[in-house]
């Protein structure tokens, strides 16, 4: 571990304690840990239990739940997905709603969305709503953050991961989880590790370096367990180097409980434990949702003696542990009223209203005047579609939704004429369970469109005639983008970009809106539109935020948490030839096992076992760290992001030139707004090694703040970089080791403009 790193934390804030910050007890882990409170408590706990009692705790009892000690009014273990919103109530052992009344939550901008607001702020606001609505509807522990890192663009579920940067989904989700723990519920971070890929999830071995994991992989992790205390810890489905991840006793026991200092609990993916005596003894205290492996079979495993007792009882004083700091709802109290609130609404608001990243605005579209734009034609499937369902785990019930032209007309009222027309249908890509049946995403566009995209097509170029500005909300959803399955390309499904060509040759001014949780093709939208806003899935309030964005009631101030890469086969992944892997079929998905029903599930999932090797040869160039050392070009760079003001940087400066070990490096600058909108922006603080013996990315991310520059005003700013941060992990020691040498600071706007420069060395 990098202990240094923890106290340069516990200084940072033992000095904030001084300055009177109440914050203090969430911000660092040991410090009145709520999880080492009743250590004593629980030995007598456990004294008192059986041996089935013990084992009744480490695997599912329903689908979301597991068992606490009845028999001394120890409350079960509630579990909730997701990430972005409390799922519905289902029946206890299967997948169906129950149907209540009262179980509509708010739906939450997906992770990737969350992510591009580059705020600390929202990411905590952002859990306290999750843990307020999940104390509603009776819940212990949130199944999210999630957070491996953004591998491939066309990962299913890079909308629901936070980013390509380790150091940027670190920050966020520590601050998800401090938002959802100070508000009496547990998070439970996932999928520890390396589940980079849906392709052959539940199989998968991927090949990494102990420098990669350590660098790229696991910081986030690290960071959630070590500054954010987070007392769960799902293990993924995948194996790592060979072994499966729930039964990893490197992952496990050395670096997560060892290395770390994790005390809470780590349970399995729904259906991922593959083993008895390895999961119990390598770290694993509950199996979900069944009991295949620690049920019965470790009861006679405890039995026989191939597993010590004492290992079962330390398994169950971690869960007892997250049991005991977590407050259960009464079971009266919990569902009693509506889980959705308007103060979670608002959350909601707020960080789409910052996540939304305005790519290009040259021809001055943007903000659209309502005083000179009098017929505003909104064009496309995704201006009228619900995102909140989808996507497997991850989908919300939610009690209302925000669609895009529902926003439009909410802010835009009377001052305009709006004219809708869809323009494309996604309607023919649905198939199969939650897109499970359909490998690999929907068509692309079609060279000779049939007679539905014919008159779609036809009445969007009319609709587009006669207007002053069009909004066309094109780039995919949550049938394209999914769990269970990666897309097959970035490219723009439903032959979009055919009606978007054809509508820009009678209306040049088009302002395209791709609404996506991951990078998509942009090279045609680019010849034809001088104007592109990446949107997300959204959440609730999307709707209005988008329009308040379009309309300039607020500046854009969302940053790409991801490198847009001109074409596919650029990103590291697919230029090392590591992804899509050949090696083996594509299998139905793991998930498929856990819904299906007869007799054939159990035949699915041993013939996913064992399948598919990715190698992870890009290594720790992983994102912009690939396309900048290999100077390969992207549409856009990591940390992009354009405002309706331009914020400047000036008289950048260090706190000294030569630092060393424990230390931390301190820059400032003042950020000056001289445009005529309020902004927000988010000034990046990259490093680059320049006289280094041991290989590096170009440069990587160490600090960041978004910051608000009023206009026509300046703002002074501080940017920290510990010298800890910049060690690197040596393979050989098996440790993290400072190299002596020159670094350049890069204060940046984003990956691909830095503004200023400065040279310090580190002894
Ligand atoms: C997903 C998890 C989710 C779980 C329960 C799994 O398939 O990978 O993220 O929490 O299902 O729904």
């Amino acid at each position: 571990m990098r202990k240094n790193l923890l106290l340069v934390a516990l200084s940072a804030a033992l000095l904030s304690a001084c300055k009177g910050d109440a914050t203090l007890s969430r911000d660092v882990k040991g410090y009145d840990d709520p999880l080492m409170r009743n250590e004593k408590k629980i030995t007598g706990i456990i004294k008192q239990m059986t041996l089935e009692e013990k084992v009744a705790m480490l695997h599912g009892k329903h689908m979301f739940t597991s068992e606490g000690v009845p028999a001394q009014g120890i409350a079960d273990m509630v579990y909730a997905d997701g990430p972005f919103g409390i799922r519905e109530e289902m029946e206890p052992h299967s997948w169906n709603s129950i149907h209540l009344k009262t179980d509509s939550a708010t739906f939450f901008p997906t992770g990737s969305a969350l992510a591009a607001t580059w705020s600390e702020e929202m990411a905590y606001i952002y859990g306290t709503g999750m843990a307020r609505e999940a104390r509603l509807r009776g819940k212990d522990m949130i199944l999210g953050p999630a957070i491996n890192i953004q591998r491939i663009p066309t990962g299913g579920r890079t909308y629901e991961y936070l980013s390509e940067d380790p150091f940027l989904s670190s920050r966020l989700s520590v601050e998800y989880t401090k938002g959802v723990q100070d508000n009496g519920v547990a998070v439970c971070v996932k999928h520890f590790a390396i589940n980079n890929q849906e392709t052959n999830r539940g199989s998968v071995n991927a090949i990494v370096s102990p420098r990669a994991m350590r660098e790229i992989y696991l910081p986030p992790f690290e960071a959630t367990v070590v500054e954010g205390n987070a007392f769960g810890v799902m293990s993924a489905y995948n194996k790592i180097n060979g072994y499966w991840c729930a039964e990893n006793y490197q992952l496990l026991n050395q670096i997560l409980r060892q290395d770390w200092g994790f005390k809470g609990m780590v349970i399995s993916d729904w259906g991922g434990t593959h083993s008895t005596v390895g999961s119990v003894t390598a770290g694993l205290n509950v199996e979900m949702p069944n009991s295949n492996y620690l049920g019965q079979a470790l009861l006679d495993s405890v039995k026989s003696g191939a597993v010590a007792e004492s290992v079962i009882d330390e398994r169950v004083r971690e869960i007892l542990r997250v049991r005991l700091a977590v407050e259960p709802v009464p079971e009266d109290k919990a569902n009693k009223e509506m889980t959705a609130k308007p103060e979670q609404a608002k959350i909601a608001y707020e960080v789409a209203a910052n996540s939304i990243v305005l790519l290009k605005n040259d021809g001055g579209l943007l903000p659209i005047d309502l005083n000179k734009v009098k017929t505003v034609a909104v064009i496309g499937d995704n201006a009228d579609k619900i995102m909140a369902t989808g996507g497997v785990g991850a989908g919300v019930k939610a009690l209302y939704e925000i669609t895009p032209i529902a926003g439009l007309r909410n802010r835009i009222g009377d001052k305009a004429k709006i004219v809708y027309a869809q323009g494309y249908t996604s309607q023919q890509a649905r198939g199969g369970f939650g897109g499970f049946g359909r490998r690999g995403g929907a068509p692309a566009a079609s060279a000779k469109p049939d007679d539905t995209a014919a008159k779609l097509q036809d009445e969007a170029v009319k609709a587009a005639k006669g207007a002053d500005i069009v909004l066309f909300i094109g780039g995919d959803n949550r049938q394209h983008e999914t769990e269970g399955s990666d897309r097959r390309s970035m490219d723009l499904p439903y032959n979009q970009e055919n009606v978007l060509e054809a509508v820009a040759k009678v209306n040049p001014n088009v302002v395209f809106i791709a609404v996506a949780g991951a990078p998509v093709d942009l090279n045609r939208v680019q010849s034809c539109c001088s104007t592109i806003v990446q949107s997300w899935f959204n959440g609730t309030e999307g709707g209005n935020a988008l329009a308040d964005i379009l309309l300039g009631k607020i500046s854009p101030s969302g940053r790409l948490p991801f490198s847009y890469p001109i074409k596919l086969e650029d990103s590291p992944a697919y230029a090392t030839g590591s992804f899509p892997q050949t090696d083996a079929p594509v299998n139905q998905d793991v998930f498929v096992s856990l819904v299906q029903e007869d007799s054939k599930a159990e035949e699915l999932l041993k013939g996913a076992t064992g399948r598919g090797t990715a190698l992870y040869s890009e290594d720790i160039l992983v994102g912009y760290r690939w396309f900048d050392t290999k100077q390969k070009p992207v549409m856009y760079p990591f940390g992009y992001g354009l405002g309706y003001s331009k914020v400047e940087y000036s008289g950048f400066a260090v706190s000294k030139s030569q630092f060393s070990d424990g230390e931390v490096i301190s820059v400032s600058f003042t950020a000056g707004n001289s445009g005529k909108y309020d902004q927000l922006d988010v000034p990046q603080l990259y490093v680059h090694r320049v006289d280094s013996k041991v290989e590096w990315p170009y440069k990587e991310l160490k600090a960041f703040r978004k910051i608000k520059v009023n206009a026509g005003a300046s703002a002074f700013v501080t940017l920290d970089i510990p010298v800890e941060s910049l060690k690197y992990w040596d393979e050989a020691r098996h440790d993290w080791v400072l190299e002596p040498g020159k670094i350049e600071l890069l204060l940046a706007h984003d990956a691909g403009n830095v503004a200023a420069k400065l040279e310090v060395a580190i002894r």
